[in-house]
């Protein structure tokens, strides 16, 4: 055997011990119906991370899905045992894919229902009942934090799980850059978006805790890739954003001993005595 068929033998052997088999492979369409970070590998890998490693608050539990895209992960959720899922999407074409696929693949049709609209203006008139907000992907396709958060912290969720980049560093800062809103990945066009420009920003991870701790949310846990990836297997390469810190994935829940003073609920008061009305 040559040197080069010897090389190509141990790369594929290198390749087979790496692919690691996992959710999506049960799910092909998901590889067709999106361009944004799609390969099988990476996926499954973020299936283990953001669904199965939250399985147990999951099951049973009515959930929202930020910015749901093709319904991978509102697919991922119902199967991991969730009640119902909602998935609100941007871009019609995409809510178009995820309808196709659950049909596609069984899903009772009363267990979701996808919405077409971006999801500031969503969030001002869905009547949502939901005990856990997917929020996957997103953040960093927004520089509107307080108005976001503050409408997720009305729907009254227990637990808010997010997959996020984040900006490096200690301070508390966001970095701004701009979405292309032509790009299916990016940010949908809104009422301030110039041209077809947007501003967004990526919080750092101490940016984005002071954000969720003033709606409410404490991070419980931070999910740990790089032992994951040792425990699995697979290429460190899919996953290398989380492992040099410019992605997170946290599971937050509601809690309100972490909220300031100053929302806090306080203990009811005695209502003041009502003053007789003198006449007039
Ligand atoms: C990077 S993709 C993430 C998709 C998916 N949640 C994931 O994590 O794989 C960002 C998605 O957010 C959607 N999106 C961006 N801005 C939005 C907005 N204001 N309202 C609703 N969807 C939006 C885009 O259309 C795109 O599908």
């Amino acid at each position: 055997m040559s040197s080069a068929d010897q090389t190509s033998t141990r790369g594929k052997r290198r390749a087979a011990k790496k692919a690691v088999p996992g959710f999506f492979d049960d799910y092909p369409r998901f590889l067709e119906t999106s361009r944004t970070a799609s390969s099988l590998a990476r996926l499954n890998l973020r299936h283990l991370a953001q669904i199965d490693a939250n399985k147990d608050i999951l099951k049973g539990a009515r959930v929202l899905d930020i910015a749901s895209h093709d319904g991978r992960w509102s697919l991922a959720a119902l199967k991991a045992g969730a009640s119902h899922v909602t998935g609100i999407e941007g871009r019609p074409e995409l809510v178009q894919y995820s309808n196709e696929s659950m049909q596609l693949y069984g899903i009772p049709e009363d267990s979701y229902r996808f919405v077409a609209e971006d999801i500031f203006t969503a969030l001002e008139h869905e009547d949502l009942d939901v005990d856990v907000v997917m929020c996957f992907g997103f953040l960093y396709h927004t520089l509107r934090y307080p108005e976001f958060f503050s409408k997720v912290r009305k729907l009254d969720a227990d637990y808010l799980l997010i997959d996020t980049k984040v900006a490096p560093g200690q301070g508390r800062t966001i970095r701004v850059t701009a979405d292309e809103t032509a790009r299916e990945a990016h940010a949908v066009a809104d009422a301030y978006t110039e041209g077809t420009r947007t501003l967004v920003g990526a919080p750092t991870q101490k940016a984005l805790q002071v954000m969720l701790r003033v709606y409410g949310y404490g991070v419980e846990s931070v999910h740990d890739w790089g032992r994951m990836i040792k425990q699995v297997g697979g290429s460190p390469g899919d996953i290398a954003a989380y492992t040099k810190g410019e992605r997170v994935t946290w599971r937050c829940r509601f809690d309100e001993s972490v909220l300031p003073p100053s929302l806090a609920p306080t203990p009811e008061r005695e209502a003041p005595p009502v003053s007789p009305v003198e006449p007039g």
